[in-house]
């Protein structure tokens, strides 16, 4: 029975993810800063789900992750999903600070931890929820697309490490587009997910060890057009 820790787990993403884990025969441990919502899933899957109440902006992320890794009695897969981001059109610096220290520091604190378990270990799986924002810069909301950028650059660095170090840690760097959630903000919105099925392909990717997913699929050819659109012309747009 494989152990899973998500982070971020309370709505949207995360915790659909948690429902298909533990439907595939996983127990995990869901994070959040909203204990209700923790309690209503524990709640819906007695003794499958284990919870731990935190905010990733906080000093004790690693304390709240090594007790849930106790009660699973071990960590085989880590999820990082917790996200922030805003737009900031006068360049606001709480919505830039607060996207950072969850998108950038909690993320890189957390994977950090988790790839030096998994070396240990001899073996895990790490991924993380970054977003096709990560492509580009983006006027409306520079520090989300940043952040999700180095999250991207970051785990691809992880993944060249595993290779060269020979190490069975798997990384995969999930980018979605939209997906109909409270983060899907902003207009000219288009191609928009449910959450249901963005989850169910980004639980597959996970399963099959992709090193990169674009959820969903189609937002490879959105992600091809981003990265080669010469800059006077994606100026127009992002
Ligand atoms: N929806 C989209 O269109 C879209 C597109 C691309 C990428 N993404 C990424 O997908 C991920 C999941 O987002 P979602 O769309 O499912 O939105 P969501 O329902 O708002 O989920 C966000 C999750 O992050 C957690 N979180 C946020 N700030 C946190 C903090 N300071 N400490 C701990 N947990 C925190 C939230 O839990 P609490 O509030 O309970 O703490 C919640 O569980 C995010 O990383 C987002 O950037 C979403």
């Amino acid at each position: 029975m494989k152990k899973v820790i998500i982070i971020g787990a309370t709505s949207g993403i995360g915790r659909e993810l948690a429902k298909l884990f533990v439907q595939s025969g996983c127990i995990v441990g869901a994070t959040g800063r909203r204990p209700e919502l923790l309690d209503t899933l524990k709640e819906e899957f007695p003794g499958k789900i284990f919870t731990a109440c935190f905010d990733v902006m906080g000093n004790e992320n690693i304390q709240h992750i090594q007790s849930l890794i106790d009660q699973l009695g071990g960590m085989d897969i880590f999820i990082y999903n917790s996200g922030y981001g805003d737009t900031s059109q006068t360049l606001d610096w709480k919505t830039d600070q607060q996207t950072t220290l969850t998108n950038v520091n909690g993320f890189v604190e957390t994977v950090n931890f988790a790839f030096n378990y998994f070396s240990k270990q001899g073996h895990g799986q790490i991924a993380g929820i970054s977003s096709i924002a990560s492509i580009r810069g983006n006027s409306w909301a520079p520090a989300y697309s940043a952040s999700k950028a180095y999250m991207s650059n970051y785990m691809e660095g992880l993944h060249m490490k595993a290779a060269k170090m020979k190490l069975d840690i798997s990384i995969t760097d999930i980018q979605p587009g939209f997906v109909k959630t409270k983060m899907a903000k902003g207009n000219g919105q288009f191609w928009v997910a449910p959450v249901a099925k963005a989850s169910k392909q980004i639980f597959t990717a996970i399963q099959n060890k992709r090193r990169r997913a674009y959820i969903t699929k189609r937002w490879w050819l959105i992600a091809k057009l981003m990265k080669g659109v010469p800059y006077w012309i994606y100026k127009r747009i992002g």
